[in-house]
């Protein structure tokens, strides 16, 4: 995992002001670029921060929101209004206080089967492909880490590639008492992005991320080593207690 930079940052607040910075000038970038800006969502506590300061000034205003279109790395399967929705939790904090049509905002349909939900979100991803590719190139991807190191719904134990023209998983697996059944992107969807920022943040990631970075390559049971963007960049924006065997 060479070409992966880490920043580390005293606490969850500066960490989450360094990730609204990026989600700003990625905009800017792919707006100049490509006329739009596409990104993956990341559900979990660790990137609640950020979806709040994205509502805030300066943030508000430079989010080119018309031309913005959110999506979401995972999901869990239960209806959108569920606290445990990962889109849910991204309209209460974010969507509810900008000005995002809601044209833009493609969840996944988590009411729906595991396997129909996943079929439903990669129709749609398929409407924002690249040329040549089953789905869209995002500009950015959120991701967090768990104490088992996975991400997304990137469980230990899962198949770590499913498959060429696989976009979207159903999983099931069970971590902290949240929902198991799941919706996921798959690595070959996150590795197509232009950039892909892992939130890390509390010590209890601190060994998953230390074995992540560090530890030999073993993406069976290491879920986050599977993400390693092709052409593209990985920024790991991390705490310091997560961090603590950095130095
Ligand atoms: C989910 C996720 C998941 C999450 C990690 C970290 O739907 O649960 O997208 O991959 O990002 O479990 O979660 P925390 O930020 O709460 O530690």
């Amino acid at each position: 995992m060479k070409s992966a930079s880490l920043q580390i940052f005293d606490d969850p607040d500066a960490l989450s002001r360094s990730a609204a910075g990026y989600v700003a000038r990625l905009a800017e970038q792919a707006v100049s670029q490509r006329g739009r800006f596409l990104v993956a969502l990341a559900g979990g506590s660790t990137p609640r921060r950020l979806y709040r300061l994205l509502t805030g000034h300066p943030f508000l205003e430079r989010i080119p929101w018309q031309v913005t279109h959110w999506f979401w790395g995972d999901e869990r399967c239960v209806p959108p209004d569920d606290p445990e929705s990962n889109y849910g939790q991204a309209r209460a904090l974010l969507f509810d206080h900008v000005p995002a049509p809601e044209t833009n905002i493609h969840r996944v349909r988590g009411e729906l089967d595991p396997p129909q939900a996943a079929a439903d979100y990669a129709h749609t991803l398929r409407r924002f492909a690249d040329p040549g590719l089953p789905w869209p190139r995002f500009d950015l991807v959120l991701l967090g880490l768990g104490a088992d190191g996975h991400t997304a719904s990137l469980f230990p134990g899962s198949p770590p590639d499913p498959g060429p023209d696989t976009a979207t998983l159903a999983v099931t697996a069970t971590y902290a008492g949240r929902p198991a059944h799941r919706v996921t992107l798959t690595p070959r969807v996150f590795n197509d992005a232009h950039h892909v920022l892992f939130l890390v943040s509390r010590a209890e990631k601190a060994a998953a991320l230390a074995t992540t970075l560090d530890g030999p390559r073993d993406p069976l049971r290491r879920p986050a080593q599977r993400i390693h963007p092709s052409h593209g960049q990985v920024t790991y924006l991390v705490d310091r207690s997560a961090a603590r065997f950095f130095s």
